[in-house]
């Protein structure tokens, strides 16, 4: 009985051994690629593993996912068939993205890069911020992520939108869903927050027509996943169109490569997928606590649906 840590080129594997194997010195952990006998292997957990390496292990019963995205594990067309695979859902995950979109949004409401760049020229110039109550923030996903970003940029006197795939009725935010309701909800979003997963029904769903579908003087922050951003829409509405400014901590490739055109834009902001991680000590309870559900046969926490692809 043993659980194989399979973090591909990810140089973290032996940190996170060694967190998991304190919390349960019961269980055996090896780490990718020395796996002994793959009959021996119960669980394994991954982040951005070699695609087609989780197959050939006869004994698996469940898979961790070590983020919240799935979408590097659904990307394997050789994945075990019928093994049940989980995500990480985390409070600590979950306030830090809230704080990374409060950032920005603030940053944006009250003009803050202006701002500096005034104190740069040493120049005195009053810029008062948008009311609040009338600046519509949109979230794409209300997940646990998006919701409670969402119901945090409440709190604090913005009007709230969100959109998701089924249809809700959330307190204090005005809810969209589906296709028909993507349009409407980015003509109310003032700041459009992205915070879907990314499937094959969101890839590139930041693009030149829903760019457009948002007012004049919009702002975007992305947090979810780069594959959701037609990049050359994106410049294009920044320098020819209605965007005003955009955050960007996730990207196609990552890191950014050198020459991408992001890195020099005037009004985009890059972070290097800093958002929100995954830390061994708040997350490795969990993953613990399902290796221990999957070999008792007992229901598993933050399952992925395979099918829905997040
Ligand atoms: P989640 O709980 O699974 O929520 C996903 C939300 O997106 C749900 O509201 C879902 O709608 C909605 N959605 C999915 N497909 C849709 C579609 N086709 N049309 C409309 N709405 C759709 O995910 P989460 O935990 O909030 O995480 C979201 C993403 O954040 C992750 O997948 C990951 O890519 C990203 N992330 C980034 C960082 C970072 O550091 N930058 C950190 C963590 C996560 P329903 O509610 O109807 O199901
Ligand atoms: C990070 O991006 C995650 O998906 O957890």
């Amino acid at each position: 009985m043993a659980v194989l840590i399979h973090f591909g080129a990810d140089h973290s594997q032996e940190r996170w051994r060694n967190t998991l194997q304190r919390l349960d010195p019961s269980l055996e952990f090896r780490l990718w690629p020395e796996e002994g006998d793959p009959a021996d292997i119960d669980a394994i957990v991954v982040w951005k593993h070699v695609h087609g390496e989780l197959l050939g292990y006869p004994n698996l019963k469940l898979i961790c996912n070590l983020g919240a995205g799935v979408e590097h594990i659904l990307g394997d067309d050789n994945l075990p068939e019928g093994i049940p695979f989980t995500r990480v859902v985390d409070p600590r995950m979950t306030g830090a993205m809230a704080e990374y979109v409060l950032l920005h949004i603030l940053r944006y409401h009250r003009h803050f890069d202006e701002t500096q760049a005034n104190q740069r020229e040493r120049k005195w110039e009053y810029l008062p911020p948008d009311n609040a109550a009338t600046t519509t923030i949109g979230f794409l996903g209300l997940g646990e992520l998006g919701r409670h970003a969402a119901n945090l940029v409440g709190a604090l006197g913005f009007d709230v939108a969100g959109w998701s795939r089924s249809a809700k009725t959330l307190d204090g935010m005005t809810t969209y869903h589906g296709e028909d309701g993507l349009v409407p909800f980015l003509n109310s979003t003032k700041m459009l927050v992205c915070l879907l997963p990314l499937t094959s029904e969101t890839e590139g769903i930041i693009n030149a027509r829903t760019l457009s579908a948002l007012p004049e003087g919009a702002y975007l922050i992305n947090a979810a996943r780069g594959g959701h951003v037609v990049d050359a829409d994106l410049i294009a509405a920044l320098d020819y169109g209605t965007l005003e400014g955009a955050t960007l901590d996730v990207f196609h490739e990552e890191p950014l490569p050198d020459d991408h055109p992001f890195w020099t834009h005037p009004r985009i902001t890059v972070t290097p997928h800093n958002a929100a991680d995954s830390f061994p000590d708040d997350v490795a309870p969990q993953i613990i606590d399902n290796i221990r559900r999957a070999l008792e046969g007992r229901e598993l926490l933050n399952p992925v649906d395979v099918g829905r692809g997040y």
